[in-house]
């Protein structure tokens, strides 16, 4: 391939110059003869993000500790989305963050939580609150079902050392067998009117759960992304500078389905080398990889084995690596530039960093994207890690780039970074914003209008028939609302 040629061409398909490097306040997108009516007949926003995984949504949330742990992810998934639980937690904290998002809204649990007959109210207590649940079944060493403790059960209980075994509801309770229908299973609780109901094979095992509660969120989310067993989709990241591929395993039999590769500086030797590991090892695993901003990197990747690429260096709303460095290329010239090459290969395209609008969105997908990942737009939800604050009469939550002072210093603190090295991002606090939801609605709803002024009815045609032009910026403050 003439990457040159090839990216000459690309540019020159979006009315872009190769030079001077452009990013999104630069350029407008050309607005089209339209036969869309409404931005509300525009239905399918759904992507390829890596392999065979499609999303219904084209957005998912960065692997950034003040982001995305598993209440991100399954909120995304929810909506057709996908959230990628970071690298800074320990691999068994990944797993299980992971375990949680496959656990949600999944009508089907194979493997209920449980605890042992012999624990404490405490013991009890302490496991329903790590996993978030109000009742929890007791099982002997077997499996064996004895029975179940719920919430009306230990409700006036203020004795943390009680026996379950003292306070718990005892079999015989409504069971079925594993291979119930969701409809069966919801027939039997509506009569018997109960919630929960175990599921026991024929020795008297323990295989599974039903709640209502699921099977009535399945049918609540219809624009879910779910796994062929219908669990919430979920990507992970892998750490570099830890055993990748033995990391990868786990997640993987954990049921992620996405595994994410993500360096600050993915132009690199090791990343290559690693990227052709985890392929050669896990040749059907989806794997993101970033990040970079250049043609030849993607390339680079690409033939390394990448399904989708993630593109962005320096452009987060956190980041200070260009100040620091001088490197990173403006984020819609590294786009493109990606995009000329991951076309041409089939291979997805993230962008990664600097979506502060709907405006940003829709021009990231003109460019090229598959998909785009937000970090600061997400970091004040209900959804995002961190405790809300108060301060001059607003609600706050706090967001910090990976590489900043702060979040090295607790890297250090818990052994995981054996020194500081030079900040390449800040901490911020950012406006409490409420559900995750209502921040996707309004930049879907904003890409949505921005399809239909090019009439596209989809991402793909919205791709092909999106232009650029190049814009003063007299003429970008013109579009600013006047204050
Ligand atoms: P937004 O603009 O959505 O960007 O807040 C999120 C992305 O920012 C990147 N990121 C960093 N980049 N130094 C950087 O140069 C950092 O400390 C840092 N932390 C996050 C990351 O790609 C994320 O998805």
């Amino acid at each position: 391939m003439n990457l040159e040629a090839a990216v000459r061409r690309y540019f020159k398909t979006k009315g872009l110059p190769l030079q001077p490097a452009l990013t999104f306040a630069d350029v407008a997108i050309k607005d089209n003869f339209s036969a869309i009516d409404s931005r509300s007949d525009i239905k399918n926003l759904k992507i390829r993000l890596a392999g065979e995984i499609c999303l219904n949504m084209p957005i998912v949330s960065a692997n950034m500790d003040t982001v995305t742990d598993s209440r991100m992810a399954i909120a995304l998934a929810r909506l057709g989305g996908l959230g990628f639980i970071h690298q800074f937690f320990s691999l068994e904290e990944r797993i299980k963050e992971v375990a949680k998002v496959k656990r949600a809204d999944n009508a089907l649990i194979e493997d209920p939580v449980t605890i042992l007959n012999t624990a404490t109210l405490g013991e009890a207590k302490e496991r329903m609150a790590e996993y978030k649940i109000s009742s929890i079944l007791v099982v002997d060493e077997f499996s064996r079902l004895w029975g179940i403790l719920t919430s009306r059960d230990y409700r006036f209980q203020y004795d943390d050392g009680l026996l379950i075994e003292k306070i718990m509801s005892w079999m015989p309770l409504v069971i079925a067998a594993p291979n119930i229908t969701r409809d069966e299973a919801l027939k039997i609780m509506d009569k018997e009117r109960i919630e929960k109901l175990p599921l026991i094979d024929n020795r008297g095992l323990l295989k599974g759960l039903i709640t209502s509660k699921d099977i009535l969120k399945e049918k609540e989310f219809l624009q879910a992304v779910r796994d062929r067993r219908g669990k919430l989709m979920v990507g992970a990241a892998v750490q570099l500078n830890a055993d990748y591929l033995a990391e990868a395993e786990q997640l993987l039999k954990a049921g992620t389905d996405v595994i994410l590769l993500d360096v600050a500086r993915a132009n690199a030797k090791r990343v290559k080398e690693a990227v052709q590991k985890i392929k050669s090892r896990f040749p059907k695993a989806p794997l993101v990889v970033g990040n970079i901003d250049t043609p030849e990197a993607a390339l680079m990747l690409i033939q390394a084995g990448a399904d989708c690429l993630k593109v962005g260096v320096g452009p987060g709303s956190a980041c200070k690596t260009r100040e620091t460095t001088g490197v990173g290329l403006p984020q819609l010239m590294a786009v493109v530039s990606c995009a000329a090459v991951a076309k041409k290969y089939g291979v997805s395209l993230i962008a990664d960093g600097g979506i502060r609008s709907g405006a940003n969105l829709a021009k990231a997908f003109v460019a090229g994207a598959d998909a785009v990942m937000i970090g600061s737009l997400f970091a004040g939800t209900d959804e995002s890690p961190g405790e809300i604050f108060q301060d001059e009469g607003r609600r706050w939550k706090m967001y910090r780039g990976s590489a900043s002072a702060e979040h090295q210093f607790d890297r250090m603190e818990s052994g995981s970074l054996d020194g500081m090295r030079t900040p390449e991002g800040v901490p911020r606090r950012i406006p409490y914003t409420g559900l995750v939801k209502s921040v996707v609605e309004e930049l879907l709803g904003g890409l949505r209008s921005s399809m239909s002024y090019v009439g596209a009815h989809d991402l793909n045609e919205f791709w092909k028939l999106g232009k650029f032009v190049w814009q003063s910026r007299s003429g970008y403050e013109e579009g600013k609302p006047q204050s």
